[in-house]
């Protein structure tokens, strides 16, 4: 997404202005205002840039928001509720705390504080037009069915639709599970780049998740699961990309098995409470050349905190708080994390316990989750954390069955662990490496170099 400096913002000059109310000194007010050119935010000039660029893939016709923010006039009818969901981190929908663990992330939709700022200033002063002449040239965005990381990879290489099913207007949770051949599949094993999972048209709302697994037919005419996980989908994520230089295995001959969890009647301010005939989930791949060269396999795993004894249990309006732990017996990179909850689930975080140092390290915290937008956050290649054989992750939610929390539906429920969007859930989807000593060493000394370099450069 990209940024526009404003030269109000970096030459901000506190102004002192002082304005006598008419006719009675004693009535004498002092303003302060934070920039003399506060005046100069436009829209034309300043904010159309800032919603082009970042809310109006979803915020136009045919997109997933509630209303457009196409026009000028679009834009300004919402002014204040804009401000409000901007200055509040809501809106773009990437929930990912900007001040502590790891910032540099693939496809991070958060605004710059910079570009809050200037939306947050816009609106405070009337949300003016300015000069239409200042108005960039709409922008071209891509088919709201087109996949979003075609922008990156070009069109996939195999699709999978899921078969359809009718989705009823209310009614109790449903799951659909058929296997179903792909198209597009070459002779034999390859290495996956990106997967894009994406319920068709107006089903973005009722999927709540679409897990995708490998498997090959058997001579008696059964399935059976290869071992290998296609993907993972929930509501409001984008995809899975992964890191240059290892595979995720696409294995030979395969089908895939959908588990698909709908909830009738959709979840969040834009359910379309109405019956959804014939709901197909899409999955897209794309692979890396037959003589792509690598060296580590990687994998998406989901890591339970409740070991299997699934003992998850929320009080009517209490909290909860899990913790898991994980450790490898080789080292790893992790290169992507996504907490799965589902309506009380409001945090996350993921830490490092380091034996060595006997030092504790956030990596990544998510302190306002939210059930409708889940997202994998892909840390960039040059930050994955890079874990050491024995260090241990610690995983880390927390679970609000209080009036409080926004998302909640009935705090007066006792909430157990379950497959249904009524029930908790607490894991998280990890991308992983699997690295051995000698890799790991390797990766550990191009950081450090990268940095030493980094320093020279600047100290010149
Ligand atoms: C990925 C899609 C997406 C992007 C990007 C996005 N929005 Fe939204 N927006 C939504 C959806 C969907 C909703 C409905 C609430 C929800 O599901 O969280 C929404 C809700 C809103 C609302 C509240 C509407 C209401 O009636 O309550 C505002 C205001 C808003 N968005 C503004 C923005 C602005 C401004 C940006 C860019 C800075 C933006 N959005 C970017 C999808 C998006």
């Amino acid at each position: 997404m990209d940024l526009q400096k404003r030269p109000w913002i970096a030459a901000a000059t506190v102004a002192l202005v002082a304005t006598f109310a008419y006719g009675s000194a004693a009535h004498a007010q002092v303003t302060f205002a934070s920039s003399q050119s506060d005046a100069d935010v436009t829209y034309a000039a300043d904010v159309a840039t800032i919603i082009q660029n970042n809310c109006q893939v979803c915020h136009r016709a045919g997109g997933i928001g509630p209303m457009e923010l196409v026009t000028y006039e679009d834009v300004r009818l919402y002014a204040p509720l804009i401000k409000i969901k901007v200055v509040n981190r809501i809106m773009p929908p990437y929930y990912y705390d900007t001040d502590i663990g790891i910032q540099e992330l693939k496809h991070d939709w958060r605004l710059s504080q910079e570009d809050i700022n200037t939306i947050a200033a816009w609106v405070d002063q009337g949300a003016p037009l300015g000069n239409p002449d200042d108005m960039p040239p709409p922008v071209e965005l891509r088919a709201t069915d087109e996949w979003s990381l075609a922008a990156d990879f070009g069109p996939p290489d195999i699709l999978a639709p899921s078969t359809p099913i009718d989705v009823p207007a209310s009614g109790l949770d449903l799951w659909h599970r058929p296997v179903v051949k792909m198209v597009g599949v070459p002779d034999g094993e390859r290495c996956i780049k990106a997967l894009q999972v994406k319920p068709r048209g107006k089903a973005v709302t009722v999927v709540h998740h679409a897990n995708s697994t490998f498997q090959r037919l058997q001579d008696d005419g059964s399935f059976r699961g290869t071992g290998d996980r296609a993907t993972e989908y929930a509501m409001g994520k984008l995809g899975e990309i992964i890191p240059e230089g290892v595979c995720r295995v696409l294995p030979a001959d395969t089908y895939i098995r959908w588990d698909i969890h709908m909830y009738p009647g959709g979840l969040g301010k834009t359910a379309v409470n109405d019956v959804i005939e014939a709901n197909v989930v899409d999955l897209a791949i794309w692979l890396h050349p037959a003589d792509y060269e690598y060296e580590y396999k990687q994998d998406l795993v989901s890591y339970n905190f409740m070991e299997g004894k699934r003992d998850l249990l929320i009080p009517p309006n209490g909290s909860l708080m899990t913790q898991g732990f994980r450790s490898w017996d080789h080292p790893v990179r992790i290169d992507s994390f996504q907490p799965h909850g589902h309506l009380r689930l409001r945090s996350a975080s993921l830490e490092i316990y380091y034996p060595k140092t006997r030092r504790t390290e956030i990596i990544s915290m998510v302190s306002n989750w939210s059930a409708t937008w889940h997202q994998s956050h892909i840390y960039e290649d040059h930050v994955a954390p890079l874990i050491p054989t024995g260090a241990m992750l610690i995983m880390k939610q927390w679970f609000d069955n209080t009036s409080g929390n926004p998302n909640n539906p009935d705090p007066d429920q006792w909430v157990d662990y379950g497959s249904r969007t009524a029930d908790e859930m607490s894991h998280f989807w990890l991308g992983v490496t699997h690295l051995d000593e000698e890799g790991y060493e390797r990766l550990v000394a191009e950081r450090e170099a990268a940095e030493e370099e980094q320093r020279i450069a600047t100290r010149n």
